[in-house]
C-alpha cells in the first residue's frame, strides 16, 4: 500500500514507478517501453535544449466508482501533439504509439490513480523532445517522446470557488507564431506576466490578442467562456491561442443543457454582456472568474464569492463524464 495522503495532494512531481520512453531514430521510432526511472539521459547538444525543440501534452486517467480508470479524449491530445509537432518541424509521435504510451504509462501506474470520491486524478505528461549532437538551428533527425505521471489532487479543495484576473500589456503569442502549439517556449514567457499578475492579488493573467489588444485570448493557461443573459455560451476564436480540449468539450455539454454554443470574437470592452464567466482546461476544468480588471476598471460577473448556475452545472456535468458518474453520450472517455 503507498503512504500518500490523496486528501492533500496537490499539483506537484511524486516520484513513481516508472515512465513510457519511445526512441525516433534513423527516420522511424522504436516500439517503446516502460522504464523505472525519471531521468533521461540525452546530448548537451539536443535541440530541445537550445532550440526550444520540444512540446507536450497534459491529460489526466480518472478512478470511476466501480474501479475502472477511464481516459478523457485521449486522441484529441495525440492530435494536438502531431499538429505542434508540425508546427516545431518535429518528429510526428502516431496516434497508436501515443495511446499505447499513455495507457501503459497508466498500467504501470495503477496504484497512483487515486481512489474515487476526493477529486484526485493521475495526471499524465506527454513529451516530444528533440534529442542527439546538433549544432546548427535546423530540426533534430532524433527525438523522444516520453509519459510520465503523477497523482494530483482536486484543482479547488473546498469545492469550486470563483477567482479574480487581471489584463496584462505582454504577450503570450505573436499573431502568427506558435500559440497554438503546446510548445515549452510558450509557458517560459508565461512565467514573468503570471508572476506580476500573482504580486497584483490576481490569480493569473489574461492575454489580449497581440494584433490589437482588445479582444480576450487566454487565462493563463487556459482559455477562457462567457455566458451571456440570454443564454449564449461564448468562447474566442483565434489563431494564436491552444485549442483547449476542455472548451471544445463545453462548447458540446453547454448545448446539451440548452445553451447556444459559439466560438467568437471576446472583445475586453464589451465583458458586461456576460452573467457569468470562466476559465478551462484540463487542470481545474472550470474555473470561475469572479472579476476582469483591465486597465484599472473591475468587471464582477456572477459574484466574486458565488459560482453562478450555468458555470456549476457545465463543471458537474463535464466532471460527471469524467469520473465515469455521468452517462457519456459523446463517447468520450476510454477504459484504461
Ligand atoms: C495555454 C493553454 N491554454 C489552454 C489550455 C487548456 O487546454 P486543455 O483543455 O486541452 O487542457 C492549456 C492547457 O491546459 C494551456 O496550456
Amino acid at each position: 500500500m503507498l503512504d500518500i495522503n490523496w486528501k492533500d495532494l496537490s499539483f506537484s512531481f511524486m516520484e513513481t514507478n516508472g515512465m513510457f520512453v519511445a526512441h525516433y531514430k534513423d527516420g522511424q521510432w522504436n516500439q517503446g517501453e516502460i522504464v523505472k526511472d525519471s531521468y533521461i539521459n540525452i546530448s548537451v547538444a539536443s535541440t530541445s535544449l537550445h532550440y526550444g525543440q520540444q512540446c507536450f501534452e497534459g491529460m489526466k486517467a480518472y478512478r470511476t466508482k466501480d474501479d475502472r480508470i477511464l481516459l478523457f479524449r485521449p486522441t484529441e491530445n495525440a492530435r494536438r501533439m502531431r499538429e505542434s509537432a508540425q508546427r516545431l518541424m518535429m518528429a510526428e509521435v502516431p496516434e497508436e504509439l501515443f495511446i499505447r504510451g499513455v495507457k501503459e504509462t497508466v498500467r504501470a501506474n495503477q496504484e497512483y490513480v487515486p481512489p474515487y470520491g476526493m477529486g484526485g486524478t493521475l495526471y499524465l505528461r506527454p513529451l516530444l523532445i528533440g534529442v542527439g549532437h546538433n549544432l546548427g538551428v535546423r530540426p533534430s533527425s532524433e527525438y523522444l517522446f516520453c509519459v510520465f505521471c503523477s497523482p494530483v489532487g482536486a484543482y479547488f479543495k473546498g469545492g469550486l470557488a470563483p477567482v479574480n484576473f487581471v489584463t496584462t500589456d505582454y504577450d503570450r503569442a505573436a499573431p502568427n507564431g506558435t500559440g497554438k502549439a503546446k510548445a515549452g517556449g510558450n509557458y517560459a514567457g508565461s512565467l514573468l506576466p503570471h508572476q506580476e499578475a500573482v504580486d497584483a492579488g490576481y490569480a493569473d493573467a489574461i492575454y489580449l490578442d497581440p494584433a490589437t489588444h482588445t479582444k480576450i485570448e487566454e487565462v493563463g493557461a487556459a482559455n477562457f467562456f462567457g455566458i451571456t443573459k440570454d443564454g449564449k455560451f461564448i468562447t474566442p476564436i483565434s489563431p494564436s491561442i491552444l485549442g483547449s480540449i476542455t472548451k471544445y468539450s463545453l462548447l458540446q455539454v453547454a448545448e446539451d443543457i440548452g445553451l447556444e454554443a459559439v466560438e467568437d470574437d471576446v472583445y475586453i470592452d464589451k465583458l458586461d454582456d456576460f452573467v457569468e464567466a470562466g476559465a478551462c482546461g484540463t487542470a481545474a476544468v472550470i474555473s470561475p472568474i469572479g472579476s476582469i480588471t483591465h486597465k484599472g476598471k473591475k468587471t464582477v460577473f456572477f459574484s466574486e464569492t458565488e459560482v453562478g448556475p450555468k458555470t456549476k452545472e457545465l463543471y458537474e456535468r463535464l466532471t460527471g463524464i469524467q469520473f465515469g458518474d455521468v452517462e457519456d453520450i459523446h463517447g468520450w472517455t476510454e477504459e484504461v
